[in-house]
């Protein structure tokens, strides 16, 4: 089969590395990709919101299967714009449809989702200009800290935790008015909740779902999870404290009742789902839900698949995911990311990178997050450029490898967390 694989961040060069294992796949296509994707399979310049560009692609390259690395294509209806097409109906697309990407589309969606099916989550209020009152009386009802998050994609910006009433009130204001576009123009105000996160996926093909692998995903720019939120600095899998017995309330009060929940409902999905966890004392809550793999999870997740994924891809198509089985590796993964100084803020690109060469510890890869490839070079062509990640015995192996193989690789202002994985240890 011929497999098309839409993206270019580290989460879709993890992908390819997988997706190219198989024996399954003959060609592999990524669109855009970049200097990393370029190595596993072909890269495609075509974005991957281009609906039009990629029918013609997939007709002339004669595709078998188009995957879905990010949200935007799939909050676009690119499922639908598939599936609704004579001449294209027969490619299926892994990833929900334009109602089921409206998980993670619209915070309002889901919530009210949770609620219909009785999934824990933080208390909320769904507000907009019209009922910006009864906002402000919500948020005084609760204590602080404050969470107010943009209905809509806002870039990951879009959630603002506030410690004053005073501020939250007036934030809120300012969102209704239009701080972040139309997609703050509904806002959600949710009760804090106090705990450590983790990331849980299944795969689904609309009846039966598999739990792939539970990460940790460390978000924030700075040691000790301090500083401005970044798309993620690192990730670990497994995670010591989503045991059995956690994961066995996640999958009866979250992932069953979500799969449940989507079918009963009638919502077309096919694909990932990302479950944002928090644990409260020991009882897991939904922080939110996305359409696809998280990034940089995926590219600790992948290296602890032992199953074809393309055969689990192929039972989610056809819809018989039931008989597949999912293998996890038993060792650890970690992944570190190394980014361009002044990310998540300003920050410079087209910085060669040198080391790539190199030999490296056993077990370790480095996927490629934003890289281009210009003459023999490889440059900088993003904020998070690589995810070096590594499998080890246990989680303080993986993250040796990962950290040792960073030694060797160099781009100007290069910046990484030397504590991933550490409150995890203690
Ligand atoms: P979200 O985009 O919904 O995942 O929110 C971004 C981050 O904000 C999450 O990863 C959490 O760290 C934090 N967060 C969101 N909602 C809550 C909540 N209700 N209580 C505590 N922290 C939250
Ligand atoms: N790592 C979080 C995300 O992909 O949204």
């Amino acid at each position: 089969m011929n497999l098309l694989l839409l993206g270019s961040g580290g989460r879709e060069h993890a992908l390819a590395w997988k997706i190219k294992q198989s024996p399954k796949v003959n060609n592999l296509f990524i669109a855009p990709g970049n200097a990393g994707t370029a190595r596993e399979g072909v890269n495609v310049d075509i974005s991957a919101t281009d609906f039009e560009s990629l029918k013609a692609f997939a007709l002339a390259n004669n595709i078998g299967m188009v995957v879905v690395g990010p949200e935007d294509p799939l909050v676009k209806g690119i499922y639908d714009f598939f599936r609704d097409d004579p001449a294209l109906q027969h490619i299926p697309v892994i990833g929900p449809s334009r109602q089921g990407a409206q998980m993670e589309g619209s915070k309002d969606f889901a919530k009210a989702f949770m609620q219909r099916h009785h999934i824990p989550t933080a208390r909320y209020r769904s507000v907009a200009a019209s009922n910006r009152e009864e906002g402000d009386a919500f948020l005084a009802s609760l204590v602080p800290p404050y969470v107010l998050k943009a209905d809509g994609l806002a870039a990951g910006k879009g959630v603002l935790i506030i410690d004053s009433l005073e501020e939250a009130q007036k934030e809120l204001a300012e969102m209704l008015a239009g701080k972040f576009g139309d997609a703050g123009r509904t806002v959600v105000i949710e009760e804090f909740l106090k705990g450590i996160e983790c990331s849980v996926f299944v795969l689904t093909d609309g009846t039966d779902y598999r739990i792939l692998p539970v990460a940790k995903d460390y978000k924030r720019i700075g040691e000790g999870d301090t500083g401005l939120n970044t798309g993620g600095m690192g990730a670990v899998s497994p995670v010591p404290f989503a045991g059995k017995t956690f994961m066995e309330k996640v999958e009866n009060r979250i992932i069953r009742p979500t799969v449940d929940g989507l079918k009963a409902e009638g919502i077309d999905y096919k694909g990932f789902i990302f479950f944002g966890l928090i644990n409260v004392g020991g009882e897991p809550f939904v922080i939110e839900y996305n359409c696809r793999m998280g990034d940089p999870e995926t590219e600790a997740v992948m290296l602890r698949i032992d199953s074809d994924l393309v055969e689990l891809l192929e039972g989610v198509a056809a819809g018989r995911l039931g008989e597949c089985l999912l293998t996890e590796d038993p060792r650890a993964a970690a992944t570190v990311m190394l980014v361009s100084g002044g990310y998540p803020g300003a920050y410079e690109k087209d910085k060669p990178i040198s080391g790539l060469a190199g030999d490296l510890p056993c077990g370790t890869v480095i996927f490629h997050a934003g890289s281009r490839a210009s003459g023999g070079e490889t440059l900088t062509n993003g904020g998070r450029v690589l995810a070096v990640s590594s499998r080890g015995d246990s989680l303080p192996e993986a993250l040796a490898h990962s950290y040792r193989a960073i030694h060797s690789i160099h781009f100007d202002k290069m910046y990484y967390r030397a504590d991933i994985g550490k409150d995890l240890q203690e």
